[in-house]
């Protein structure tokens, strides 16, 4: 089913009793506890429960998957293709815009979704490559608003083996490719990473490198101008960034990030973790886990409100340490960390995409 933001709306209205009426009683729920709490004379500082979020059942059901499958790709071409990093930057990080607007059907998708890229060419065995996926960097609308790009943030992988620089097939292909280009795409996929519908959400984003993404759509969704007036999504809630980079030069989208910041101070919260330019209290790499550690106390606030989501993007390694210092962070105010990340993850607000 071809997805449009009609069909969101007209879902949204439809759901609305019964999330009315569930918000109702969280919230008398809620009232009589912290009347009780009163009553007995204890301070009023209520643990944090993973309350399901309102409409999380509902929400997701017509976001658009698998238009186009491996074996018949959607063949978009190249708008641009640019560097997303500064002089003194490590590696190579690129801004890769795909036309969509000759699609039959129209391969559309939303925020927090990916794509699969099939690279030109042959394996070792003499076989099509297989596609990689990546995830989606751009609104719904596209960078241009036309409703008929996307655009991804892609790392080239290079690493040593043998005393010989290996380049990674797909990332290697798409850093290189030029507007204009031919390229096989599939999806869209996922729907782990979608955005809440509540426009009074609060959104906490861990991103390492390209993990940045997903976040950049959302952001993007949030504030700015031209994407609020066509999405008609007035976000009021507070969006919390921690971006991990190894320089300053590697920080993606950093200026946007900033506008967004000064533009909706109330809103919009940057919090960067460069590790190789700054050190932990241990005295070692800033990684976004040491970030977490030192605003703990705000960020399990803000966890004590069921419009609060957690979302976690790019490396497979950073996991382990968001877990330990989420654990600490949590110990600290007499919270079981293992115990409620499940029901986070449970009540539809914990995501994560590493890779
Ligand atoms: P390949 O040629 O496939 O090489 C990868 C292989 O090389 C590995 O499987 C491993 O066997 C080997 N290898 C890798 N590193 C080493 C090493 N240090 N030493 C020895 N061997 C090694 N990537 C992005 O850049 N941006 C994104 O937004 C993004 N989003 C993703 C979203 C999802 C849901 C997933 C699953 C992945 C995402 N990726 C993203 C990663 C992407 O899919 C590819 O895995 C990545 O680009 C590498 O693909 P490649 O074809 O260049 O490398
Ligand atoms: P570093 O490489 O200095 O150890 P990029 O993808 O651009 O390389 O950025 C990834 C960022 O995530 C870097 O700052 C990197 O630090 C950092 N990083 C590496 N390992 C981890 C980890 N286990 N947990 C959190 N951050 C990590």
């Amino acid at each position: 089913m071809a997805y449009s933001e009609t069909n969101v709306v007209i879902g949204g209205l439809a759901h609305i009793p019964v999330v009315i009426g569930v918000f109702g009683l969280v919230q008398a729920f809620i009232q009589s506890k912290i009347g009780e709490s009163q009553s007995k004379n204890t301070p009023v500082t209520p643990a944090p429960t993973a309350t399901k979020s309102p409409s999380r059942k509902t929400a997701h059901s017509d976001v658009p998957v698998n238009t186009y499958k491996p074996r018949d790709p959607f063949i978009g071409s190249v708008v641009e293709n640019y560097s997303l990093l500064k002089e003194g930057a490590i590696g190579r990080v690129n801004h890769i815009t795909f036309d969509l607007s000759k699609g039959n059907p129209l391969l559309q998708y939303v925020e927090g979704q990916s794509i699969g890229i099939i690279p030109a060419g042959v394996d070792g065995n003499g076989k099509p490559h297989k596609l990689r996926l990546y995830s989606i960097a751009s609104t719904r609308h596209g960078d241009n608003f036309s409703g008929k790009t996307v655009s991804l943030c892609v790392r080239q992988l290079q690493y040593e083996k043998d005393g010989k620089t290996i380049d990674g097939v797909c990332s290697t292909y798409l850093c290189n490719i030029s507007p204009g280009e031919k390229v096989k795409i599939t999806g869209p996929v996922g729907k782990e990473m979608l955005l809440p519908k509540e426009e009074d959400a609060n959104i906490i984003m861990l991103a390492t490198g390209t993990g940045i993404a997903p976040m950049r759509a959302y952001l993007r969704r949030m504030f700015d101008p031209t994407e609020r007036e066509k999405n008609n999504w007035e976000f009021r809630g507070k969006a919390w960034l921690f971006m991990g980079a190894p320089k300053s030069a590697n920080l993606l989208y950093d200026e946007d990030f900033k506008q967004y910041e000064s533009q909706f101070p109330e809103n919009m919260r940057y919090t960067k973790a460069i590790s190789r330019e700054q050190n932990n209290s241990k005295g070692g790499r800033m990684y976004i886990q040491d970030r977490v550690l030192e605003n703990a106390q705000e960020i399990f606030s803000l966890i004590e409100d069921p419009k609060t989501h957690i979302y976690l993007c790019g490396l497979k390694g950073m996991e382990p340490g968001i877990d330990e210092a989420m654990s600490s962070a949590a110990k600290a105010k007499g919270i079981n960390w293992s115990e409620l990340r499940p029901q986070l993850k449970k009540a539809g607000r914990w995501h994560v995409e590493t890779y």
